[in-house]
């Protein structure tokens, strides 16, 4: 994947509280071009190979329940700048202190329902997209 995709998901509470149009209008709307785009669900067995990197933090399982508690909507996204900007149009991790305006900060009500995910770096976002999307879906 070129440096200038990032990969995104739409989480459960956001998909639950039909948030999808408003958060995918809102991408758009930022400068993003998506390439890719489907809603499925993620198995708990899915889910924890997605967030391996957590494996030995706290709230993993409960990250991993909740992450296969309902259907989610993954994203690979095109823009220059494509990590850093999303990472800015998101907001912070906790959406409390996500800045006004940002999608966490719209749509999130807590730290381990926070509404998106973006990823954090060029090599994540490849292995992330590779994840949810075959090599046929993200010409
Ligand atoms: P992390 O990669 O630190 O945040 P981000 O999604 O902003 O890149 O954490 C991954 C997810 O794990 C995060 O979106 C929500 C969950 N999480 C918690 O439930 N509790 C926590 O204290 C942290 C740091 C993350």
């Amino acid at each position: 994947m070129a440096s200038n995709r990032t990969f995104t998901m739409i989480k459960p509470d956001a998909v639950a509280n039909g948030h999808i149009g408003a958060i995918l209008d809102k991408i758009t709307k930022s400068g993003f071009k998506i390439i890719a785009l489907k809603q499925t669900s993620l198995s708990a067995e899915k889910a924890g190979e997605f967030y391996a990197v957590h494996k030995e933090r706290g709230f993993y399982n409960d990250l991993v329940a909740f992450m296969s508690s309902g259907p989610i909507v993954a994203a690979i996204l095109e823009k220059d700048n494509a990590i850093d900007d999303f990472r800015k149009l998101i907001g912070a991790t906790d959406p409390t202190k996500a800045e006004p305006g940002t999608i966490r900060n719209l749509f999130a009500k807590s730290i381990d329902a926070n509404a998106i995910h973006g990823s954090d770096s060029d090599e994540n976002a490849e292995i992330e997209g590779n994840f949810f999307f075959s090599a046929f879906e993200r010409i």
